[in-house]
């Protein structure tokens, strides 16, 4: 009997380790690699860890039942199906991997033979890749251009939300990047590309002189997911402060742009807000402050059971208020001719 409750609890912990590497997940991604395929095999590497790891505990379990049958056997069959549900992906992840991989590296060939002809009206984005039949989300490479005066960068595309063809300008869902930056880290960008990060304003700028479409998706932490689409989002230039302009609102999120609509962008160490307060620097991150905000996607990151007090959170008012951070955000352009 004894031995019957001790198997039970080595199951119980053996569950709660199966939970705690799921959650910690996220976290093994953070460690951005140097190239993407970098990215691969870390990811793949901590997979084959876990399977491993469940390897070797089925083992010791089944070493360990030898009396109550029925029951292990039951519970050793759940474990096993667990693993082979790791096990498939691995598979999936590393053909994934392997094939945006090759078209990475198939694009850069051909950007390369192609820029010396082009560059004069070529404006690369995520939409112009899936025109180029590149319909795999995940991190391209754009390499620099003279002419246009852009340096090489990494862009991430989702090639699936609703027709696909959108470049990435912001994520936020893993929280360990801050997003409380200075203009000159606004204006050229931070973070990491498959994580969480600030594509920067000169980019942003850059991207939406062709006339473009914004979409915001956001998640909770209940799980439910919302979106706000705005036909119309283009960003001046430093100049001119980055200023917003937003037009025909979408969506299910409600319309917590608007109010932020014909702002200057601020931050923490250049006030263009309308406030006597610095909103950048009560909130915490850089944006198109009004007086302060009916939303700040880049504000801090509160993890689970963290919502904010000090209203200086990942938020959106019309969806959850002023003191609710989001778990997840990407906010995405496409030019508004952009044909799937
Ligand atoms: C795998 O097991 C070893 C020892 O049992 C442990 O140190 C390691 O943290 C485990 N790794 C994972 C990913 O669970
Ligand atoms: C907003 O949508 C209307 C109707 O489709 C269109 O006529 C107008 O040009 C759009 N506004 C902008 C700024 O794109
Ligand atoms: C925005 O910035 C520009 C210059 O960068 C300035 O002329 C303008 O007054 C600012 N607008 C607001 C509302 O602060
Ligand atoms: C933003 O302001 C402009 C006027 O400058 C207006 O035409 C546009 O409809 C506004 N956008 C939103 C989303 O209200
Ligand atoms: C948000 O928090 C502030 C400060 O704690 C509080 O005054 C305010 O009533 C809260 N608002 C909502 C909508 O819960």
């Amino acid at each position: 009997m004894a031995k019957m409750n001790l198997s039970i609890v080595a199951l119980g912990v053996v569950l709660l380790l199966l939970e705690t590497t799921e959650a910690q997940k996220p976290k093994k991604r953070l460690v951005p690699p140097k190239t993407s395929k970098g990215q691969c095999c870390d990811e793949v590497r901590s997979l084959k860890v876990q399977v491993a790891n469940l390897t070797s505990i089925l083992e010791e379990l089944s070493r360990k039942q030898e009396t109550d049958l029925i029951n292990v056997v039951r519970q050793v069959m759940e474990l096993d199906k667990q693993k082979q549900q790791l096990n498939a992906r691995v598979t999936e992840a590393e053909s994934k991997y392997s094939e945006v991989n090759n078209r990475v590296e198939i694009m850069q060939l051909q950007t390369l033979q192609s820029a010396t002809q082009t560059s004069s009206h070529a404006i690369y984005d995520c939409a112009s890749l899936y025109g180029k039949n590149y319909k795999i989300s995940g991190e391209y490479k754009l390499p620099k251009d003279d002419f246009l005066g852009t340096p090489e960068i990494s862009i991430f595309c989702d090639m699936e939300t609703n027709g696909g063809g959108w470049t990435l300008i912001q994520r936020r869902k893993i929280g360990l990047t801050s997003f409380k930056q200075d203009w000159k880290q606004y204006k050229t960008g931070f973070g990491s590309i498959r994580g969480d990060f600030w594509l920067g304003n000169d980019n942003i700028y850059r991207l939406t002189r062709q006339p473009s479409t914004l979409r915001i998706e956001m998640e909770d932490w209940e799980g439910e997911t919302r979106y706000a689409e705005y036909g119309f989002f283009t960003v001046k230039n430093e100049l001119n402060s980055y200023k917003l302009f937003l037009a025909n609102y979408s969506g299910n999120a409600g319309n917590s742009l608007r109010y932020h609509n014909n702002t200057n962008f601020s931050t923490n160490d250049k006030d263009n807000d309308k406030c006597v307060d610095n909103c950048a620097s009560l909130r915490k991150g850089g944006y198109w402050y009004n007086c302060c905000t009916d939303s700040n996607l880049n504000g801090v990151f509160y993890r689970y059971g963290e919502h904010t007090k000090n209203t200086d959170g990942i938020t959106w008012y019309a969806w959850h208020g002023p003191n609710y951070s989001l778990k997840r955000v990407e906010m995405k352009v496409r030019p508004m001719n952009f044909q799937p």
